[in-house]
């Protein structure tokens, strides 16, 4: 049967020619579809004599299965095409310089934190906090600081407003760690206030503090760690023994003087800066000052509900971002707030 030769290289010519599928598709309804020239054939059988419709049925499958065969060929050849193309497109160039997975590290100041809650912990320090928007109450009152005091003006603190634009005048975001001070003391006295001997306390509480300031040894936040002991029988002595021991011990070097110049601050009575000077190293025989202290104010154990005639205590605020600098050998302050890698990188 030339006829069906015909039809099968029609076909194999007609799918070759042929790249997109959906075409090819259409191309295989003009040999195999409804009215397609094998399905025409296949019905065409009906009219022969019985003696030759076997043979003629038998060739026209035949060529059916050759034109199948034919466009399954096809359809595979367009598919693994595509394939090819894309992943030719999708191709990685292994050349290429890779992308290191990036690994944190902890911030210089972190450290300094942590290196302090450990050394504090190890005599007995719990680590306490508090909110870093703070109210008037516990930022100044509680702490014996009068209306008028200096450290209240708007030059210093930094105010909230009210949705209005007015200012929030009672509340602000904490301008020391000493409002924890305040705070502890209340929540302390609600729990053990009705023994006879009150439990002692001793906290140190790190933490972020703000104020209006900002210059290469100043800025607008930096963090402070607050220091409080009370009990009975805790003396200025205590306060000396326990500060010249942690900066021994931070410092990693007996090789320092430690010295207390008196100073005010209206939460402690006497009052004190502590300043510190290295014997040996490149800030040889420098005073530098890193931290306030005193004994409690009187004031400030009542106002918590403490009798300051059974119990006294002491309190310091250190900086632990001045303290980093000291120990890291770094000038400017700001560079731990700007966030540059190649500085923080040093430190990881
Ligand atoms: N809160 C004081 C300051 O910010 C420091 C201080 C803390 C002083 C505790 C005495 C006792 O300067």
């Amino acid at each position: 049967m030339d006829n069906l030769d015909q039809i099968v290289s029609e076909a194999q010519v007609a799918f070759a020619a042929i790249s997109d599928p959906d075409a090819l598709e259409q191309a295989k309804a003009r040999f195999l579809g409804k009215s397609g020239q094998i399905t025409e054939l296949l019905k065409g059988l009906g009219k022969l004599p019985p003696e030759e419709k076997k043979t003629a049925g038998a060739a026209i499958n035949v060529a059916k299965t050759a034109v199948e065969n034919a466009l399954n060929a096809r359809r595979e050849a367009i598919r693994k095409a595509a394939l090819e193309a894309r992943l030719a497109e999708e191709a990685l160039d292994v050349t290429l310089p890779g992308r290191a997975e990036a690994r944190g590290g902890l911030h210089p100041v972190t450290r300094t934190l942590e290196r302090i809650e450990s050394l504090f912990a190890s005599i007995g320090f719990e680590v306490a906090d508090g909110p870093e928007i703070e109210e008037d109450f516990h930022n100044f009152t509680a702490l014996n600081t009068p209306e008028d005091h200096p450290a209240r003006s708007m030059h210093d603190t930094f105010y909230l407003q009210n949705p209005d634009g007015t200012l929030a005048e009672k509340v602000l975001l904490r301008t020391h760690t000493s409002p924890i001070q305040a705070r502890y003391m209340q929540a302390h006295v609600a729990k053990y206030g009705q023994l006879e001997k009150m439990p002692e306390i001793r906290i140190i509480a790190p933490g972020r503090v703000y104020r209006v300031d900002s210059d290469a040894t100043h800025s607008p936040m930096f963090h402070q760690v607050e220091g409080l002991w009370v009990g009975e029988n805790v003396s200025f002595a205590d306060l000396k023994g326990v500060i010249a021991d942690f900066l021994k011990s931070f410092f990693e070097t007996d090789d320092l003087t430690v010295r207390f110049r008196p100073s005010f601050f209206p939460f402690t009575e006497p009052s004190a800066e502590i300043d510190v000077a290295f014997m040996s190293g490149a800030l040889k025989g420098r005073w530098l000052e890193i931290a306030g202290c005193g004994m409690v104010h009187p004031n400030v154990l009542k106002i918590a509900g403490i009798d300051p005639e059974k119990y006294t205590g002491f309190a310091f605020g250190f900086g632990p971002d001045r303290l980093t600098m000291l120990r890291y050998g770094v000038n400017d302050l700001r560079l731990f707030f700007e966030g540059d890698l190649r500085f923080l990188r040093q430190f990881a």
